[in-house]
């Protein structure tokens, strides 16, 4: 069958990216599904295993901040569509090494809406849907709320960490390609994301790992800071009708409606795993441990998604017990994922996959 779009998807190794990639490769036989990805230690071809087969994907390795690279790229595929996931994404990281989140999330999505826009202006003769830049971004970028209030699209940025930072000057200079050069924009900006494929430096896979090996469970300062959750694969569902459905040039947010304290949200799990694991109840959470907090540590994200749900029809699919579950679940069955990640070893997946080809 012939492809009638040809999408590229960045960052679709990663732990959303992949759920992104799985999802459009599946659902859409008639796309053409490109997954740019430089596999940093956040990128994982063995998250997509179960697509890596399939006839409509292609991988490519790559970097998003090398302009020359992208630039070539886009002049030989001229997709009709980005997706664009790729980024540092961990708060602690970005306070220990700022300048690679200035690189990848502000510099490589400056190549990319310079690639974009050279092909949008100049399109493939055989292009049948109109141009369009999905830009994926955090609500972390409208700063942290007090005790009350939601983040809605109209909230003022304040973004507070190296990483926020970086996300909310890609958000802006996104925009700014829309309004002044009229690219056909559209973005969304979402809360904590949790699931399978997780990489476990992140809260939930790493309290899990650690539970699980009866290791101390770090809560930062007094864990009384709040998140938003969502299950990945929500979040996946949100992409999938943004993308086909969103106005140019508007932005969703996408959020739980499910905020949590850290310390509760870890007792939680550590009864959740005493029962998987067998263990007596209480006996998980003698793991909890209080260290030093983060530095400028945000108190709390809370998402009003009402726009995303009033216009579009999205909505949560599994609630929060359920989604926890099944990523308990799937981290008690991936032991094997688990250690290759926390090890390194992730990097000879691609060696095996693709050295051949
Ligand atoms: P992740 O760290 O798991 O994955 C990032 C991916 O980008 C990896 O596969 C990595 O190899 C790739 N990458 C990094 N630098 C690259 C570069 N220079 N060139 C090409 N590829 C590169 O991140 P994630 O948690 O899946 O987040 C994906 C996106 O969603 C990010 O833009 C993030 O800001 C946003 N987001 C994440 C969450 C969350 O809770 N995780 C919530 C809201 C928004
Ligand atoms: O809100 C969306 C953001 O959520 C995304 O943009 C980021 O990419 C993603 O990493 C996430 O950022 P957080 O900083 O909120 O996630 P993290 O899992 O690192 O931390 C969640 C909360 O738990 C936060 O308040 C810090 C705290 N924490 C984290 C770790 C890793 C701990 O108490 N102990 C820990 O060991």
């Amino acid at each position: 069958m012939p492809f009638n779009r040809k999408i590229l998807i960045t960052g679709g190794a990663g732990f959303i990216g992949s759920h992104v990639v799985r999802r459009f490769v599946k659902n859409y036989p008639q796309y053409h599904i490109f997954n740019l990805d430089k596999l940093t230690y956040a990128g994982n071809l063995e998250n997509l295993k179960d697509t890596s087969e399939a006839s409509n994907y292609t991988f490519i390795r790559g970097d998003i901040v090398d302009q020359t690279f992208i630039d070539e790229l886009f002049a030989v595929e001229k997709f009709d569509a980005v997706i664009h996931l790729a980024a540092e994404s961990h708060v602690d990281r970005s306070i220990t090494n700022p300048l690679d989140f200035i690189m990848t999330n502000i510099v490589g999505t400056v190549n990319l809406l310079n690639a974009a826009k050279s092909v949008w202006q100049n399109p493939n003769s055989q292009s049948q849907t109109p141009f369009l830049f999905y830009h994926v971004s955090t609500d972390e970028v409208y700063g942290s709320l007090g005790k009350t209030g939601l983040f809605k699209e109209s909230t003022p940025y304040d973004p507070r960490s190296p990483y926020s930072a970086s996300k909310a000057s890609s958000d802006h200079l996104v925009m700014a390609y829309h309004h002044t050069y009229k690219l056909p924009v559209v973005m969304s900006n979402c809360s904590n994301n949790y699931g399978s494929h997780h990489f476990p430096e992140k809260l939930i896979p790493l309290a899990i790992n650690n539970i699980k090996n009866n290791k101390p469970v770090p809560v930062y300062g007094k864990g009384e800071n709040v998140r938003d959750w969502l299950f990945v694969e929500d979040h996946a569902a949100a992409i999938d009708l943004i993308f086909h459905k969103g106005k140019i040039g508007e932005t969703y947010n996408v959020g739980g409606n499910n905020e949590w304290k850290n310390i509760d949200l870890i007792k939680l799990l550590c009864d959740v795993m005493d029962k998987k694991l067998n263990r007596e109840r209480g006996t998980s959470e003698k793991l909890i441990t209080y260290v030093t907090d983060r530095p400028g540590h945000d108190l709390r994200y809370a998402i009003d998604s009402s726009k995303l749900q009033n216009e579009l029809g999205w909505k949560p699919s599994v609630t929060f017990e359920q989604g926890l579950e099944k990523t308990v679940n799937w981290f008690l069955a991936n032991e094997e994922w688990l250690n290759n990640v926390t090890s390194g070893n992730y990097q000879h997946y691609y060696e095996k996959m693709y050295s051949n080809r």
